[in-house]
């Protein structure tokens, strides 16, 4: 399939892995741009920059394809040196790199600099217009349903995804609420010139996680998530655990005036716990809504096979088909 985020990235299918800590090591950027996406290092699970320097070696290692770099800007305990992480990505000849969080603005003359094409996530049409204008080569469009941060608008992808089509004229693709061909199919008819998947590429055989994370994510369903942060102004979608219940019940006793230090237990190092030691009640760790249509651990070819494929048969199918009269494919249920 070729589209913008194809040509843009030079990868063979619109498939991208978002950044996520302590999940998105070499093993697992490496699976998915070997498979034909484009697979993403998150930049800040490695503690400095001459870690992520050796984290984008590994990858090398691994895959000749092009793989990227996720830069979060989100409020944190200490604030991580981002020029000398933008030096490791420049000097590892990475070209692709998913911002996150606040705007990149400071960071676009060095990132532009280099070469790299700058992919950034946004959760509202106001923010994805702003990278826009700061120069950024696409947007990657997230929905309320999406794991991990999905900002304070509550807009599901639904309405988001054709808004952003009625007002980028840079190719953008959807995230949050992924997870199959159907995803893909709907996407694409929303404007969107790909998908980005963060939850479903967790329950995969290379995702480099403790195997009761897998085993959490294909037992739960899209009932199972819950917000967290609210009163913070820095909302969060994580899976429910005893961690997050306590967590919850902080939130209640405090209401307003909730600091970030009341809950510094059930949010901080939470996840060396979860994903490495398997304590799946340690604390808040992103989940999406898509966590109910996850059945499997595959490979990430499988996966991404299995997507290209049922894509395929959906639009020359199940689409092209309701256009045709005499079609029996069109009055088949999906
Ligand atoms: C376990 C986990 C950790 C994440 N960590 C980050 C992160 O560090 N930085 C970031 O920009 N996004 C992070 N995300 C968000 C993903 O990159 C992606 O935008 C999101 O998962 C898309 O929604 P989905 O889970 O419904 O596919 C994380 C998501 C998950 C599930």
């Amino acid at each position: 399939m070729k589209t913008a985020i194809t040509e843009m990235f030079g990868i063979e299918h619109p498939i991208i892995q978002g950044g996520m800590h302590y999940v998105g090591f070499a093993e697992l950027a490496a699976a998915v741009s070997n498979a034909g996406g484009l697979g993403i290092i998150t930049g800040l699970t490695q503690r400095t920059p001459e870690l992520l320097a050796k984290e984008i070696a590994r990858c090398r290692d691994m895959t000749d394809k092009p793989f990227g770099v996720n830069l979060t800007f989100l409020p944190s305990f200490t604030a991580p040196p981002y020029p000398e992480y933008i030096a490791a990505i420049k000097e590892g000849g990475v070209k692709a790199v998913e911002t996150a969080g606040r705007s990149p603005e400071e960071y676009m003359p060095a990132l532009k600099a280099a070469g790299i094409k700058v992919i950034h996530k946004c959760t509202s049409v106001r923010h994805s217009l702003k990278a826009e204008k700061i120069g950024c080569d696409a947007v990657s469009v997230d929905g309320f349903e999406c794991g991990g941060h999905p900002g304070e608008d509550d807009m599901p992808n639904m309405i988001l995804l054709p808004r952003a089509a009625d007002e980028l004229k840079i190719p953008f693709v959807a995230s949050g609420g992924m997870a199959d061909a159907r995803s893909l199919v709907a996407a694409l008819s929303m404007g969107a010139a790909g998908m980005n998947m963060g939850t479903r590429f967790v329950a995969t055989k290379e995702a480099p996680v403790h195997d009761n994370v897998k085993k959490a994510l294909v037992e739960a369903t899209e009932l199972d998530t819950v917000l967290v942060m609210r009163a913070l102004r820095n909302t969060e979608r994580v899976l429910k655990n005893k961690g997050v219940d306590q967590l919850l019940e902080i939130e209640r006793e405090k209401g307003a005036s909730l600091k970030i230090q009341d809950i510094h237990e059930q949010v901080a190092g939470v996840y060396p716990k979860v994903m490495i030691d398997g304590d799946m009640d340690a604390g808040a760790w992103s989940c999406g809504m898509v966590v109910g249509l996850i059945n499997d651990i595959p490979t990430v070819k499988e996966l991404i096979d299995r997507i290209m494929t049922d894509a395929e048969q959906l639009i020359r199918g199940r689409l092209t088909g309701f256009l045709d009269a005499d079609s029996k494919e069109a009055l088949k249920v999906a």
